[in-house]
C-alpha cells in the first residue's frame, strides 16, 4: 500500500511552526493550562428512553476551541458538544438513537460509511423528511461492519457541519482487539471571526468555486492542543477522522511510523507508512496502531500541514516517566474481516464515466468557464423538480450551482437519478477530474474498491471516499447490494452544495 499518501504528498516537512491562527496573528502559548484529557466522550447511560433509544440533542453549545484562556466559541453540536459524544455499538448489535432537534433549523443525521438500510441514511428529501425544530426522529440499525465511522448533519451541511454538528461512531469488533487503549481523534478545521465565533460565511460563492470552506483554526477532538498520554511500549489504536468541511489534511505524528490497520472503517492488510504522513480527505478515516517506541518522558508533536509547506502542531504524544512493558509488542495481525460483498462481476458491470467539472479557474484551464460545460445539466435534468423548499436540503438553488457530476448539477436529491442498477450488479465509476481542485468522492450505503492506476487490479483496501486530484482519474468498483436511493457526492461540502452531488437507485 505505497499510496498512503500518493507520491506527491510525501515531501518531508521541515518548517514546523507553532500552531495557532494560520493567519499568523498573535501566537500565544497556552501550554500551562491545557486540559490533559484525550479520552473520547462516551455516551452516558442516563440518556436512554424507555424504548432504549439514546437521546441525541442537536443544540447550541459552546466550546473552548482556542484554548482555556480564550473566550469560548458558540457552536452547534450533538448534546451541545463538538465533536459530539462518541457513540459505540458492538458489531451485530442494534444502535438506537433518537435525534431531538433543539435548533431553529431543520436537521438530519447521516451515518457516514455505515452500510445501513436506506431509510436510516439521513439524506433529506431522498430518504427522509428533514426533522423540524422541536421534532425528533428515531434512527435504528444494526451496523454490519466493525470499524471507525462518523455521523454528521446532512441538512444545510455547509452551515451545520461548519458549526460543529458531527461526531464519531465506533462499531466494536465482537472479540476485543488486542490493544492497550482505543482513542478517537477527530480532526476539524474551523473558520472563526476575530472574536472566536463561527464565521457566518457559509457556502459563499468564492468558497464553493474554489477549495471549499477552509478555516484558520485546526482542532483535535475540539481542543486547541491535545495531549495524548502514553507509556513506552504501549500500543494504541487511534481512530483518525477528518471531519472538516473541505480541508484535506496531511497528518503525522513526529518520530513515529504509522501502522495503518483500516481505511474508511474497513480492515486492510497492516501497512507501515515509513514517514508516517497520511493524507486524509474530508470524511476519511484511518485506524492506526501507534506503538509508543520512544523513551519514557519523551514528547512528540502531532502535526498537520499548514497548506504553505510547513506544519502545525495540533497536539502531543506525551510519554509517562515509566514504561508500560520492557519490550514493544510484536507486529499485529490484521483486524478481522468485515462481511463485504466479494462478488464483483466485471464482465456484467454497469460502467459509467463521471467527469468532475466546474469551479473557479476552469476557464483558464480551457474548460469553457464555470458554466460552460454544464449547460446540459442545468437546462435538462434540473428542470422538473426544483420547486418549493426542495433545494434547501443541500444548498444552493440551481442557478447558483457551479459544479457538475457527469454533466448534471444536482442537490443530490432533485432531478433524475444518475443511474439505476439492479441489486447485486457491479458498478464501475470512472471519476475524471477536469477541474483545478481536488475532490473527495463519496458513495452512500456501499464501500468500493479502487483500481491501481491503469490496471484491472484492486488496491488492497476498501473506501467510501476517494480523493481525485486535478487532471487525474480514479476508477472504483462496488457491488450495488443495498437497495434504495443513495447519494454520490463530493465530500468537500461546499462543492456538494454547489452542484457536485447526485443520487442513484438500487432496485
Ligand atoms: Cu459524510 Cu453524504 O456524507
Ligand atoms: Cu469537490
Amino acid at each position: 500500500m505505497t499510496d498512503f499518501p500518493p507520491a506527491g504528498a510525501m515531501a518531508p516537512h521541515t518548517a514546523i511552526s507553532r500552531r495557532r491562527w494560520l493567519a499568523g496573528a498573535g501566537a500565544t502559548l497556552t501550554a500551562l493550562t491545557l486540559p490533559p484529557l484525550a479520552r473520547a466522550r462516551d455516551a452516558p447511560a442516563a440518556d436512554l428512553t424507555a424504548g432504549g433509544f439514546r437521546l441525541l440533542h442537536a443544540r447550541p453549545g459552546e466550546t473552548r476551541l482556542r484554548g482555556a484562556n480564550e473566550r469560548p466559541t458558540p457552536i452547534w453540536g450533538y448534546d451541545g458538544l463538538s465533536p459530539g459524544p462518541t457513540l459505540r455499538v458492538k458489531q451485530g448489535d442494534e444502535l438506537k438513537i433518537r435525534l431531538v432537534n433543539d435548533l431553529r433549523q431543520p436537521t438530519v443525521i447521516h451515518w457516514h460509511g455505515i452500510r445501513l438500510p436506506n431509510a436510516m441514511d439521513g439524506v433529506p428529501h431522498l430518504t427522509q423528511m428533514p426533522v423540524e425544530p422541536g421534532a425528533s426522529f428515531d434512527y435504528r440499525f444494526t451496523p454490519p461492519d466493525a470499524g471507525t465511522f462518523w455521523y454528521h448533519s446532512h441538512f444545510l451541511s455547509s452551515e451545520q457541519m461548519a458549526r460543529g454538528l458531527l461526531g464519531a461512531l465506533v462499531v466494536e469488533e465482537r472479540e476485543p482487539v488486542a490493544v492497550d487503549r482505543d482513542v478517537v481523534l477527530v480532526v476539524n478545521d474551523w473558520r472563526l471571526t476575530n472574536d472566536g465565533a463561527i464565521h457566518p460565511s457559509f457556502g459563499n460563492f468564492h468558497d464553493a468555486a474554489m477549495a471549499g470552506r477552509l478555516g484558520q483554526y485546526i482542532t483535535l477532538n475540539g481542543q486547541d492542543s491535545l495531549d495524548l498520554p502514553v507509556k513506552t511500549n504501549e500500543r494504541l489504536r487511534l481512530r483518525l477522522i477528518n471531519a472538516a468541511n473541505s480541508r484535506i489534511f496531511q497528518f503525522r505524528i513526529a518520530d513515529h511510523g504509522a501502522r495503518v490497520m483500516a481505511v474508511d472503517g474497513q480492515p486492510c492488510p497492516p501497512e507501515v507508512v515509513p514517514n508516517g504522513v497520511l493524507r486524509l480527505a474530508p470524511g476519511t478515516r484511518f485506524d492506526l496502531f501507534l506503538d509508543a517506541t520512544l523513551k519514557p518522558g519523551s514528547r512528540a508533536p502531532i502535526l498537520v500541514d499548514d497548506l504553505r509547506g510547513g506544519e502545525l502542531e495540533i497536539g502531543h504524544v506525551v510519554y509517562d516517566a515509566a514504561p508500560l512493558r520492557p519490550q514493544p509488542l510484536p507486529a499485529p495481525a490484521a483486524l478481522p474481516a468485515n462481511p463485504l460483498p466479494d462478488t464483483f462481476d466485471m464482465a456484467g458491470a454497469l460502467t459509467l464515466d463521471v467527469p468532475l467539472d466546474g469551479g473557479g479557474m476552469a476557464m483558464m484551464m480551457g474548460r469553457g468557464g464555470m458554466m460552460g460545460g454544464m449547460g446540459g445539466g442545468m437546462g435538462g435534468g434540473m428542470g422538473g423538480n426544483m420547486g418549493g423548499a426542495g433545494f434547501r436540503g443541500h444548498g444552493l438553488p440551481p442557478q447558483e450551482r457551479i459544479w457538475a457530476l457527469a454533466g448534471i448539477a444536482s442537490s443530490g436529491h432533485d432531478g433524475p437519478p444518475m443511474f439505476k442498477v439492479a441489486r447485486g450488479r457491479t458498478v464501475i465509476l470512472n471519476f475524471a477530474n477536469r477541474s483545478a481542485f481536488p475532490h473527495a468522492m463519496h458513495v452512500h450505503g456501499h464501500h468500493f474498491r479502487q483500481f491501481e492506476a491503469g490496471t484491472k487490479n484492486f488496491r488492497p483496501y476498501w473506501l467510501d471516499t476517494v480523493i481525485v486530484d486535478p487532471e487525474r482519474s480514479e476508477r472504483v468498483a462496488f457491488v450495488a447490494d443495498n437497495p434504495g436511493k443513495w447519494m454520490l457526492h463530493c465530500h468537500m461540502i461546499e462543492h456538494m452544495a454547489a452542484g457536485m452531488a447526485a443520487w442513484f437507485e438500487v432496485t
